[in-house]
């Protein structure tokens, strides 16, 4: 199966030197591709700046903002039997971006941001993406209640629910403990490594 994946932050410029980005590393995203190429998928790796190595195997493509994740997925997800959105993607973004380095000027200084176009929800609505579709969703409290709440605003078959109000898990971390939100069902992924975490969401896509 052909299986598209987001990993990693975005980066939204404000100046030629300064941007805005999140604590995502792209461990979850890229243990996701690892696993998929081992089981025989033909995959397609699209990714923020992470510091990690692209597994072998996998086809890259590298973004950084927010606007570029987008328009790489519209162009390559119609083609996709499945896919794994694990990238954490800005919610907002700089109205402009100053093409010079802004200058300290003043005790204040107000940036103002505009929401960015939400990929995964626009999968469905937008793409007319058909195959199986898994969000990630990243939450500090109600962990079940909101995951349900994007998996039915989405249109997701499911959403892999973290509580990145821990250290041990979610951002950045080795492992990963999560709820797997489907519309029937929620089961509970114990602590484990994200690659265990990974291996058990491509065996649900089978052969
Ligand atoms: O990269 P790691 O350090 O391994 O950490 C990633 C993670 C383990 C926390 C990962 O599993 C995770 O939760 N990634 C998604 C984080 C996130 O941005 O969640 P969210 O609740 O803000 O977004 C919900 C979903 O919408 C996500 O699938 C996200 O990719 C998607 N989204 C969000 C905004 C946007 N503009 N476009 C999107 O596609």
């Amino acid at each position: 199966m052909k299986i598209l994946i987001t990993a990693g932050p975005t980066r939204e410029a404000i100046d030629p030197v300064r941007f805005l980005t999140n604590r995502s590393s792209g461990k979850m995203g890229y243990a996701i591709a690892d696993a998929a190429v081992h089981a025989g998928h033909q995959v397609l790796l699209v990714s923020g700046p992470t510091d990690l190595d692209v597994p072998a195997g996998v086809d890259f493509i590298p973004v950084e903002s927010a606007a570029e994740m987008y328009e790489v997925v519209a162009r390559y997800l119609p083609g996709m039997g499945a896919a794994f959105f694990a990238a954490a993607v800005a919610d907002f973004t700089p109205a402009e971006i100053s093409s010079r380095k802004i200058k300290k000027s003043g005790e204040k200084m107000i940036l103002e941001l505009v929401k960015t176009r939400d990929i995964l929800a626009s999968a469905r609505e937008t793409i007319s993406f058909r195959g199986f579709l898994v969000g990630f969703a990243a939450e500090t409290e109600n962990l079940e209640v909101n995951a349900r709440a994007k998996l039915e605003a989405k249109g997701c078959d499911l959403i892999v629910a973290n509580d990145v109000s821990r250290s041990d898990i979610g951002f950045d971390s080795h492992e990963n403990e999560a709820l797997l939100v489907f519309k029937d069902r929620t089961e509970v992924f114990k602590k484990a490594p994200k690659h265990d975490l990974a291996i058990y969401l491509i065996s649900m896509l089978g052969d």
